[in-house]
């Protein structure tokens, strides 16, 4: 049976930063809070698309593999905030990656969307039924933010990562395990209401993220260090055997409570927040690729990843990394250029919400 690995990685970050000092002219907010209630001190705000920052990253994926576009067999997006509802932010990414022909569709889990995408390229090469999965967590998040809201529109930020998932002759490398869950009558506790077909067709399409916190704190932290155990379990693994847990990026304190509930010491968990906020889907497969760069990934290594999100959804897997960690090119890939700052590109939601200032 064909052995599906990680052969390739890629990332996309849009280039304006938006800081907490920002934040404190657009919201009833402060550096001091934001940084000690949740570790963040800057995000990513996105000129371009979804379906840009997703090309970009998934360009980055194939070339650090050494793969064409056109000898990819099917692309997924794992996304909440798609460019359209139709056609498919996978649809409009493939275009722009040049893999015309391939299968492509989106995968919405929220911010559990790329392990729910990882669990099904990996059995999709398993079969043999794929040979070569681009697999892409990518947001645009802030088009969602209103900013009268302090609790919610400083935690989140736009980003991609990629991954690429093929076939290979490495038995004892790949998804050793996973597990994929979400609980659906807790639909309402985080949640863009009104942002599909529900409600009055008349009204504005214009939403806006709605979260009780302190309850997506709590389960955050249940779920994930649950999740994660059992998947070591199912792997036959123990706590001491983890290199490197991935955890999704949501807020530092949720971080580190899940690795003290695995016993984890903070250098065997991987932490990018402080720079990017909570991209969503985006937010491990970004961690991941940033592991791999810092030299933190070793031939071999088994990673734990875990996460949580709206759905509510969660997701947890155990993986055993191959024998290369570095990548064989570049593609050069990058968003059009743009000179706005995030103040300007935050512009439209302040008009249409105000400011909580
Ligand atoms: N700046 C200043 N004060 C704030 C801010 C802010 N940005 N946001 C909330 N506060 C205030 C509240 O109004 C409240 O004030 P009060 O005591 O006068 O009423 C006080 O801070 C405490 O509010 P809590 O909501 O209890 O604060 P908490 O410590 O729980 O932190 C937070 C809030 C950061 C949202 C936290 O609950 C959290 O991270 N929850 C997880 C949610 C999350 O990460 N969601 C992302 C999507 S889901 C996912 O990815 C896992």
């Amino acid at each position: 049976m064909p052995a599906p690995i990680i052969t390739g990685w890629g990332k996309c970050l849009p280039s304006a930063v938006l800081s907490n000092a920002d934040l404190e002219t657009l919201t009833d907010t402060s550096d001091e809070w934001i940084v000690t209630r949740t570790g963040i001190r800057e995000r990513r705000i996105s000129h371009a698309e979804v379906s840009d920052m997703a090309a970009v990253a998934g360009r980055e994926a194939l070339a650090a593999a050494g793969v064409a576009a056109d000898q990819v067999d099917l692309l997924i997006v794992a996304t909440c905030t798609p460019d359209r509802l139709v056609p498919s932010a996978a649809a409009l990414a493939q275009e722009k990656i040049g893999a015309a022909g391939c299968g492509a569709m989106d995968l919405n889990a929220a911010c559990s969307g790329f392990l729910y995408g990882l669990a099904a390229a990996d059995q999709m090469v398993r079969t043999g039924a794929m040979r070569r999965v681009l697999l892409i967590g990518a947001e645009k998040l802030h088009f969602f933010l209103d900013f009268t809201d302090r609790a919610t529109s400083v935690l989140f930020g736009d980003g991609a990562g990629a991954v690429l998932i093929e076939a290979s002759e490495e038995d004892e490398a790949g998804l050793l395990a996973f597990e994929l869950g979400a609980d659906g009558t807790a639909a309402d506790i985080l949640c863009i209401p009104g942002s599909g077909t529900e409600g009055d067709p008349g009204a504005s399409r214009r939403t806006r993220v709605q979260m009780e916190g302190p309850t997506v704190f709590r389960r955050a932290v249940e779920a994930m260090g649950d999740a994660s155990l059992r998947v070591l379990e199912k792997a036959g693994l123990g706590l001491a055997d983890v290199d490197l847990l991935i955890p999704h990026q949501a807020n530092l304190r949720i971080v580190e409570a899940t690795a003290r509930r695995l016993g984890l010491d903070p250098a065997r968990v991987a932490v990018n927040l402080d720079a990017y906020g909570n991209t969503s889907a985006a937010s491990i497969p970004i961690a991941l690729v940033e592991a791999l760069e810092q030299g933190r990934v070793q031939p071999g290594a088994v990673l734990v990843f875990a996460a949580f999100g709206g759905g509510l959804t969660w997701a947890a897997a155990a993986y055993r990394w191959g024998s290369r960690v570095t990548s064989r090119g570049s593609a050069g890939a990058a968003l059009p250029p743009s000179t706005a700052s995030s103040l300007e590109l935050l512009a439209p939601n302040v008009a249409l919400y105000g400011k909580g200032v």
